[in-house]
């Protein structure tokens, strides 16, 4: 998909498709463009709508034949539900709904039309590019697809229409690079959660991120059981046994050219990365298994992060970290009861070994707090609880720093994801505690997200830190605006947004895709990077 701004009369732009967004009850004071495209089909356009039930509503997408009567063979009225409620995301979603109409059209050129928000015109373009590539977005490597099916092709040009008060500049264009940018990551690391686990295998993943991080511009390095023993990761070591893949340490870095920003102290990400999660000897049920290959998706999206990252050049170093390796049952593998040493020297007492996310995460964590980042971030489909907890669309936040916590919170409401601030409370410290070891990794089954937090916080010494449990949102359960069923790429936008902020703070140096300085944004003044 080819993206271009444009202005001026919507109505005189050709194409398969002229998408005209409409907030809800909008029909009986239409915006101006929906009016004249009205006038034009002689009052067929609202008429119609209106008969089918299109009010505007944020799930309602209604199209239209212009038979001749504009150069756009097509209408559609996209709802975008109630004006007071709208933010860029209502728009990215409408704008997935749009693209998977358009899938089934002519792949030409489809128009959408800015709708008249009270927002800033480049988070709407961001948003509109967003929603196009991630709505376009289908898995079906693996299909053997009906000729209907396979026709489906993307619009091959989107026009971006601006509304009339906008002028069109720099910063709209660095909206749509950035914007594009961001979506083909999220889509990269989509790809990578939905390849089944027997493809993705810590190596292939080691392998995918290395290609694509390297050809980013970022510095990768691998290593397998040698260099984890090396260091000492008892945890992930005993995790790691019971497979036959290798395990693979994957440490990804940006370091800016300019000597003062490489000086400054890193942002540090971590990734949950176990390509299979089948529970261990703890094993799961059969159920509980099928959807186990998404055990990765943290990682995924750490390392698709840092591909929009090495574009962004930040002044500041990021440095990802990830563990990645098979949690099977076998005759070598570790056991309930087992008694392991971590990184940190710290003794953890096995009680269940499908809690083994943590006992990986507290490795790593320790790993990428020894190089002191002024914060850390990291992303895990962690626990089963949280999904009861936040279910499939929020993300669990966990913080002891209320202001990483904060930064984290607001990189997520400005990149349209849904974070939850969840509780670290002491009051659920003794669920962990053990008669042989210093913890154990599980406790009782209340509160699991909150223990499994708990226990990663064992490991992060007093770096500022944010956990985010993405279990539930990692997967969607069903078609919806942008997504579709299965991986989300959830966490990369929010990483994004998170290193735009801390380079904002910093004075806007370098936080451009295409090379352009935005306008800088006001806000408060935070302890960020130093
Ligand atoms: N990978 C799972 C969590 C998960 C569940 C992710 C469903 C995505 C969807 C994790 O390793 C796990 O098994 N957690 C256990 C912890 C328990 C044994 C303390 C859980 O949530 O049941
Ligand atoms: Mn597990
Ligand atoms: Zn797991």
């Amino acid at each position: 998909m080819n993206f271009t701004l444009t202005s001026g009369d919507a109505l005189e732009l050709a194409g398969e498709l002229l998408v005209l967004p409409v907030f809800e009850n909008a029909l009986a004071h239409p915006p101006q463009v929906v009016s004249r495209a009205d006038r034009a089909l002689e009052g067929l356009l609202t008429r119609a709508a209106g008969e089918e039930g299109f009010r505007g509503k944020a799930d309602q997408t209604f199209i239209l034949h212009t038979h001749g009567k504009l150069r756009a063979a097509r209408v559609a009225l996209l709802g975008l539900g109630a004006r007071t409620a709208f933010e860029p995301e209502t728009l990215r979603l409408a704008c997935g709904r749009a693209v998977k109409a358009a899938l089934k059209l002519k792949p030409g050129t489809v128009t959408v039309v800015l709708p008249d928000a009270d927002e800033e015109p480049a988070a709407l373009v961001r948003a509109a590019v967003e929603g196009f590539v991630l709505g376009a977005y289908r898995f079906d490597r693996y299909r053997t697809l009906g000729r209907e099916a396979q026709a489906q092709k993307p619009p091959s040009r989107v026009q971006v229409h601006l509304p009339e008060r906008v002028t069109r500049g720099a910063t709209l264009e660095e909206a749509v690079a950035l914007g594009q940018r961001v979506g083909e990551a999220v889509n990269w690391a989509r790809d990578l959660v939905n390849e089944p686990a027997a493809v993705v295998t810590p190596t292939r993943l080691a392998e995918e991120a290395e290609t694509a991080c390297r050809k980013a511009g970022l510095k990768v390095t691998v290593g397998g059981r040698r260099e984890i023993e090396k260091l000492k990761m008892g945890m992930f070591l005993a995790v790691a046994r019971g497979s036959a893949e290798e395990p693979r340490l994957i440490q990804v870095s940006y370091v800016p050219k300019d000597a003062t920003a490489a000086g400054r102290a890193p942002l540090a990400l971590v990734g949950k990365a176990i390509t299979f999660d089948s529970g261990g000897l703890s094993l799961k049920t059969a159920e509980g298994m099928v959807d186990m290959k998404t055990d990765m998706a943290g990682s995924a999206a750490v390392f698709a992060a840092m591909q929009v990252i090495a574009a962004l050049k930040p002044p500041f170093p990021v440095h990802a970290f990830v563990g990645a390796c098979e949690n099977m049952p076998s005759g070598n593998a570790y056991r309930p009861g087992d008694v392991l040493t971590s990184r940190l020297g710290k003794t953890v007492e096995v009680t269940n070994t499908d809690a083994e996310g943590r006992l990986v995460l507290g490795d790593i964590l320790t790993w990428a707090s020894e190089h002191k980042p002024f914060q850390l971030v990291d992303l895990a489909t962690l626990t089963g609880a949280c999904i009861v907890a936040l279910g499939h669309y929020l993300v669990g936040a966990f913080a002891v720093n209320d202001e990483a916590a904060e930064q984290v919170l607001e990189a997520g409401q400005a990149a349209g994801e849904h974070l939850w601030r969840m509780p670290i409370t002491e009051l659920q410290k003794d669920a962990l505690r053990s008669e042989v070891a210093d913890m154990k990794n599980s406790g009782e089954r209340w509160g699991g997200a909150i223990s499994a937090a708990i226990f990663l916080n064992e490991f992060v010494g007093d770096v500022p830190w944010v956990h985010l449990d993405i279990a539930g949102p990692s997967q969607s359960p069903r078609e919806r605006g942008y997504y579709g069923k299965g991986a989300t790429g959830v966490g990369v936008r929010t990483l994004v947004e998170l290193v735009r902020q801390h380079a904002a703070h910093l004075g806007m140096e370098g936080t451009s895709v295409s090379g352009e300085t935005p306008a800088r944004r006001g806000r408060a003044r935070r302890v960020r990077a130093r």
